[in-house]
């Protein structure tokens, strides 16, 4: 079993990566590209992306994932280097549980990007100690979000209510769970 996700992951022709300082700036692009799509279920894309916030951003995920607290990743399209997405195992949840983020350039939906990224880190997930399972939770509307753990076979275990944090949310989140695969005794 592995004590920490990887820094880097190649999947697909997908690449996630953790964040790096020099990501600022092609960050507040592809956020401010995709303003109108995040802003109705990301909290934080409320306000145009900045030098200043991104970096505060980028900064606060290199000390996460160095501390253990979450690890967010770039999505990154190879040839030429495009910043596509941001995804991220997030242990915000109860003990055993990683939870997954994301959201992907309006310009690069409906092509695979958050079911892969969302694919490649339960895989990672399930390989850390002690993590029993894996959640993605959505507002009940989202249909676009609540598309990628359907697509994967997680099972929707539960709608419960949360107070809107962004302007799309209704109040009800699905709650969908992955558990770790059993190992078959021998
Ligand atoms: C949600 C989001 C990350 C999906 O990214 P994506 O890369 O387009 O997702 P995928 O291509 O992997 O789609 C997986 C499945 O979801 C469903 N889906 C995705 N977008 C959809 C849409 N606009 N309408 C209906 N179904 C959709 C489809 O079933 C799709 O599978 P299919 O294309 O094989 O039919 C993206 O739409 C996004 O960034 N939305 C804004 C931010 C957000 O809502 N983040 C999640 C907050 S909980």
């Amino acid at each position: 079993m592995a004590a920490r996700p990887p820094e880097r992951i190649e999947v697909d022709g997908l690449v996630l990566r953790r964040h790096q300082p020099s990501d600022v700036a092609a960050l507040v692009i592809a956020v401010n590209e995709s303003a109108d799509h995040l802003r109705p279920w990301m909290p934080w894309a409320g306000q145009p992306a900045t030098v200043d916030s991104m970096s505060t951003f980028v900064k606060s995920a290199i000390a996460d994932f160095d501390s253990g607290r979450n690890w967010g990743y770039l999505l990154v399209a190879p040839t030429p280097e495009t910043v596509v997405g941001s995804s991220g195992l997030h242990g915000r949840r109860r003990a055993g549980t990683l939870e997954i983020g994301y959201w992907v350039h309006r310009q690069w939906t409906r092509r695979g990007i958050a079911s892969t990224a969302a694919a490649a880190l339960t895989d990672v997930a399930f390989t850390i100690d002690g993590i029993e399972r894996v959640e993605i939770h959505c507002d009940e509307t989202n249909i676009a979000s609540a598309g990628v753990p359907r697509r994967l076979g997680f099972e929707l275990e539960a709608v419960v209510p949360k107070a809107p944090e962004a302007p799309g949310e209704t109040g009800r989140e699905m709650v969908w769970v992955a558990t770790r695969p059993r190992t078959p005794k021998k």
